[in-house]
């Protein structure tokens, strides 16, 4: 695995992303503010973490705990995935509106997916490790790796970050 990064870290790199992300949704619920900041945020979330990350986990991490104690775990992940698009979407709406209501939305979501996500980093990806031999763990590495350069370049994660960093440097919570 010295040439390519294990699938698991990078997933949990991208974890990583949204916890920088869920500071700023804290931030917001705090001041109860920055609707603007919040819809940026969101096409980020929607785009990289529900239409890509959470689609990775469940084409390739998730089926290959079929069979094992985890599957009402699994099934509980999925329904959060569901669940999380479906915040995000009034998320987008009540922040475009100014409506003061996204407050208690972005709370629900932070509540549900810091719950989902440290799930993941302390069961699933550990126990994925587990379960799958190194060369199958290579190949799902490689093929995530693969189709994040074709969805957002070579330095696809740089770049979103980089925009999360922009809404930090704005707020003046940056730190790094
Ligand atoms: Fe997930
Ligand atoms: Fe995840």
């Amino acid at each position: 695995m010295e040439d390519i990064k294990p699938a698991t870290e990078d997933l949990m790199n991208e974890h990583g992303l949204l916890n920088r992300i869920m500071i700023v949704y804290d931030l917001c619920v705090e001041k109860r503010a920055h609707f603007a900041e919040v819809v940026v945020l969101t096409e980020i979330v929607k785009d990289f973490i529900e239409n890509f990350h959470e689609k990775m986990e469940e084409t390739y991490i998730f089926p290959a705990f079929k069979g094992s104690k985890y599957e009402e775990l699994i099934e509980l992940l999925i329904k959060q995935h569901r669940a999380s698009a479906d915040l995000t979407s009034s998320i987008v709406t009540q922040a475009k509106n100014n409506d003061a209501a996204v407050f208690d939305s972005i709370t629900s979501f932070l509540k549900m997916y810091r719950l989902h996500s440290s799930r993941e980093d302390t069961i699933v990806f550990r126990k994925y490790r587990k379960l799958v031999d190194t060369a199958e763990l290579r190949r799902v590495s490689k093929l995530i790796d693969d189709l994040e350069d074709e969805r957002y370049g070579k330095n696809g994660f740089d770049m979103l970050l980089g925009r999360v960093i922009v809404v930090e440097q704005l707020l003046g919570i940056y730190i790094g």
